[in-house]
């Protein structure tokens, strides 16, 4: 199982993206937070800005919709440059026909769980996702606290399959990407860990490390 680093460029200076996403050259995927006020309480940012870092970036583009309707979206995010596209099961779209569209895009699909939902949903899909991302906080902000009681449901996806990406977003650090490794998840997301540290790409290198176990 590959293990992936994801910084999310929430934690970044959006002022200077472009230098941002130098500071993070070692990183696997760069992990891209889409909220728009409804599924979310934030706003952040749209498929205009991903197709603008899309031309200074070639590292693969982890997108993580926090929206209500995806399904109406997902060709903007797939035209503007998205390669993985998460969305939520809570969100108001049917779920095959969303993963079904993101497929026919030629983009590999995710599904995202928030913490207090039932990781099951996920497992009529596992066949079609290359993904699923199990949120390890309430999605909305960044900077909140890793919630360790959710590692039951990566236990559970990994049990039934060990090949598939499992995606862990939320209070991920040097000592909570251990938790979570152990769990079964290969696939981390780190904003504040990563931006808020001196050395960005050092620090991916120490939660690849330490999720290596
Ligand atoms: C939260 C976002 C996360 C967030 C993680 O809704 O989905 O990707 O940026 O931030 P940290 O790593 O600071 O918890
Ligand atoms: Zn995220």
């Amino acid at each position: 199982m590959d293990i992936k680093v994801s910084p999310s460029i929430l934690a970044s200076d959006y002022a200077n993206l472009q230098s941002e996403l130098q500071r993070i050259s070692n990183s696997d995927l760069i992990h891209i937070d889409v909220m728009d006020g409804h599924f979310v309480p934030n706003i952040t940012l749209g498929a205009p800005i991903v197709k603008a870092i899309k031309r200074v970036c070639d590292i693969p583009f982890d997108v993580h919709l926090m929206i209500s309707n995806p399904i109406d979206y997902v060709e903007d995010f797939a035209s503007a440059g998205a390669d993985i596209i998460c969305f939520h099961t809570e969100s108001n779209s049917d779920i095959e026909k969303t993963v079904d569209k993101i497929i026919s895009l030629g983009k590999k699909p995710a599904l995202a769980v928030k913490p207090k939902t039932d990781v099951d949903v996920v497992i009529p899909f596992l066949d079609k996702l290359s993904m699923v991302l199990v949120m390890t906080v309430e999605p909305g902000f960044g900077g909140q606290s890793f919630m360790e009681e959710v590692m039951p449901k990566i236990e559970k996806i990994r049990s039934i399959n060990s090949e598939i990406d499992i995606e862990v977003d939320g209070g991920i650090n040097e000592e909570t990407v251990k938790i979570a490794a152990k769990a079964g998840a290969n696939v981390f997301v780190a904003g504040s860990a990563v931006f808020k540290s001196e050395n960005p790409n050092e620090m991916i290198e120490t939660l690849r490390d330490n999720a290596n176990i």
